[in-house]
């Protein structure tokens, strides 16, 4: 496994491997590392899915708010070189924040208003330009053929996928399937913040989403019907900090009133100090 620091070298692995093979599909895994099971499931099926996986591992100032965890998130670049030696990753690029922005970087990519609005939009103003600002740099830089996302994040993967059909990108976006722990909690690499005792508290937010589903599988299939069972559940543990609960089209992320066919129902909430995020797809059988 290589692991490279500047867009020179990525440049020059990327360009003779693809003259030496010239028919290979190349898998792009983006994360800002401190690696867990959600991680290597993205890593496993890019592994399964073509013959050159490139991992990136970046924490992306552009997408934290002032007042945000940008100093103290997760870096665990040994570890994570580890796994991703173990998983059979052929490449990690891991550039500095130099070496991806120098001083002469100005544009951003900014995903629609619309898309941006909702769900953590509205606590995160300038996030998600910031992800697409990143993502299209990583895209252009490697030109996978495929580029693989967790459901986990939704909101990023939908408008990921939006951005690349705008911009005419032949690349295939791969939502990958939500890896939870035993007790249900989403793996995150935020979960390292949590005491033990958060842990516990923080297993509300799957239950909470399992209720909803619950009650979307009895034949009620109104935002107003589904959204007060989920906060019903959210509301037994008093140590969780709701910030919303919404149910949306999975794809535009336009709010709905009822599920026709297919709903993302997605809720953040604190568990102490920190912020977390899960969803469940509600689809009609
Ligand atoms: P990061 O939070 O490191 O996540 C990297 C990828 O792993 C994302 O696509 C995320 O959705 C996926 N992921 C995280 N937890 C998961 C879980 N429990 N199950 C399945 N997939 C999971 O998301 C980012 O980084 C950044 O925004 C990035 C796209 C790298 C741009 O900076």
């Amino acid at each position: 496994m290589r692991l490279l620091t500047s867009v020179a070298a990525l440049r020059c692995y990327l360009r003779s491997s693809r003259t030496q093979n010239p028919d290979n599909l190349v898998g792009l895994v983006p994360t800002m590392g401190g690696l867990h099971l959600g991680h290597l499931s993205l890593i496993q099926r890019a592994k399964a899915e073509t013959s050159g996986v490139v991992v990136t591992i970046f924490v992306n100032p552009l997408q934290f708010g002032p007042n945000e965890d940008f100093q103290k998130y997760p870096r665990a670049l040994e570890a994570d070189l580890q796994q991703c030696e173990q998983a059979g990753v052929d490449v990690v690029f891991a550039p500095s924040i130099e070496e991806m922005y120098q001083s002469s970087m100005q544009t951003m990519v900014i995903p629609p208003g619309s898309m941006m609005s909702g769900l953590c939009g509205g606590s995160r103003p300038g996030h998600f330009q910031g992800v697409a600002t990143v993502v299209t740099k990583l895209l252009n830089l490697v030109q996978p053929d495929r580029a693989y996302f967790g459901q986990k994040d939704a909101q990023q993967v939908a408008i990921i996928q939006r951005l690349v059909q705008d911009l005419n990108w032949p690349i295939e976006i791969i939502s990958c399937p939500i890896v939870r722990e035993s007790s249900g909690l989403a793996y995150s690499s935020r979960n390292q913040y949590l005491t033990t005792s958060e842990q516990q508290q923080a297993t509300v937010l799957y239950r909470a989403l399992l209720r909803g589903q619950e009650r979307f599988n009895k034949g009620f299939h109104t935002a107003t019907e589904i959204k007060q069972i989920v906060q019903t559940e959210l509301d037994t543990e008093p140590g969780v900090q709701v910030e919303y609960i919404e149910l949306v089209e999975p794809n535009s992320l336009i709010p709905l009133t009822t599920i026709e066919t297919t709903g993302l129902l997605a809720i953040a909430a604190r568990v102490g100090k920190t912020r977390l995020i899960d969803n469940l797809i509600l689809r009609h059988r």
